[in-house]
């Protein structure tokens, strides 16, 4: 018998801090195809905007939360009444509606940007969540800039909040400073001190300023916590958050080290990420793990005559288990007969050796010259071998 995973909730917050990223903008209908999405996808919480931002985010959290019916629908909200109460208000209708405050707790943010003292912070935090709580049962707070602050005083903000009904604690690198190992250390310090934290789900919510954020998150969930807050193709303030699709295929592909399961569907990670990167007119880059064009893509001829004896060679995961159509096949110049007599197979054409031989080297010719060899130049090669052209 194997023993049951442990369930990591996926938060998915591409709606808000993923709108955030330069270019990324969405409008109303737009935001209700891509939750739709999410919808499809199993994400456990859609992160749906800012209401206080503006008129167009308070409508769109609204028409989400009255839309989309299965999964939590959050909002975010500074620590304060105006902006919890418009969060709400956006909120309310929703079938699990979930108000998301957010207060820094760094000395650096305290100091310059808030201008308020260590005191004043843990009593705002603990007012906010008060208030909060009486609108709405499932509060998560959110320590800004967690990483940056000291410890023991993070502790100390999380008890209040814990005491007066945070159920959620999101434990944010907002700034992309921390180092696994060391992520991983804070989030165990706060699950052995902070008081009644055995009622609450711990959260990481990683930037990837040094490329860590994955690894960040991964390293939280290890040391103990139960959701990761992410974005479709990792989108997100400056160099983005953790992306949604490393996360859950490395749990996926790994189990023997990440013995835990989500609800994300795979199959329908490649549309969502295609539906994001349409409605934005931000491309994904082409090396992108799970779902650059070239995840799956193989040019190296020993690489493509491996795949074809048996993907397993050099695909740790199949295309089709995060919905990519099919591995595709670069014909270049490092590519190999095997490759090109399986495309030209593919395109209705069969050749004995030394026809093989000779197409090879009118493609080795062209390949030379250009970066890719796409199908409307075989047809060309094939018709002037056969004398057509
Ligand atoms: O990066 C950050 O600190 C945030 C918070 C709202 C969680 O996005
Ligand atoms: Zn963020």
């Amino acid at each position: 018998m194997t023993a049951k995973r442990v369930h990591i909730k996926i938060f998915d917050t591409t709606l808000r801090d993923g709108e955030q990223s330069p270019g990324c903008t969405m409008n109303q209908q737009e935001k209700l195809r891509l939750a739709d999405q999410l919808d499809r996808l199993g994400v456990d919480v859609i992160e749906a905007g800012f209401p206080i931002a503006s008129d167009g985010d308070f409508e769109s959290v609204k028409a989400i939360a009255i839309a989309v019916r299965r999964p939590i629908i959050a909002a975010l909200a500074r620590a304060c009444q105006p902006d919890i109460e418009r969060a709400w208000e956006a909120l309310k209708h929703a079938a699990q509606p979930r108000i998301h405050i957010v207060l820094a707790t760094s000395d650096i943010h305290l100091k310059y940007k808030l201008r308020i003292t260590r005191d004043q912070c843990v009593e705002q935090a603990r007012k906010s969540v008060r208030f909060a709580k009486s609108l709405c049962d499932d509060v998560e707070f959110s320590s800004e800039d967690a990483t940056r602050t000291d410890p023991d005083f993070l502790c100390h903000v999380l008890d209040a909040v814990v005491e007066v009904g945070a159920t959620t604690l999101n434990i944010a690198d907002t700034v992309g400073y921390t180092v696994p190992a060391e992520f991983g250390d804070l989030i165990t310090t706060i699950r052995q001190q902070v008081k009644g934290i055995e009622n609450v789900t711990v959260s990481a919510h990683c930037h990837n300023d040094l490329g860590l954020a994955v690894a960040n998150a991964l390293a939280a969930v290890a040391a103990g916590a139960r959701q990761v807050e992410c974005t479709i193709n990792g989108i997100g303030e400056r160099a983005g958050n953790a992306s949604l699709e490393e996360i859950v295929m490395a749990m996926r592909v790994r189990p023997d080290r990440y013995a835990y399961e989500t609800g994300i569907v795979g199959e329908q990670i490649f549309s969502a990420s295609q539906m994001l990167s349409e409605i934005t007119g931000v491309p994904v880059q082409p090396n992108k793990a799970i779902i650059g064009r070239n995840a799956f893509a193989h040019e190296a001829g020993i690489h493509q005559d491996g795949v074809l004896k048996n993907p397993l060679t050099y695909e740790i995961m199949t295309p089709q288990s995060v919905g990519v159509p099919d591995s595709k096949l670069v014909l270049g110049k490092h590519s190999g007969r095997h490759a090109l007599s399986i495309r030209c197979e593919q395109l209705g054409y069969q050749f004995d050796r030394s026809g093989l031989d000779d197409i090879y080297r009118r493609f080795l010719r062209l390949a030379d010259n250009i970066k890719h060899v796409e199908d409307h130049h075989l047809f060309e090669l094939i018709a002037r071998q056969s004398g057509r052209l």
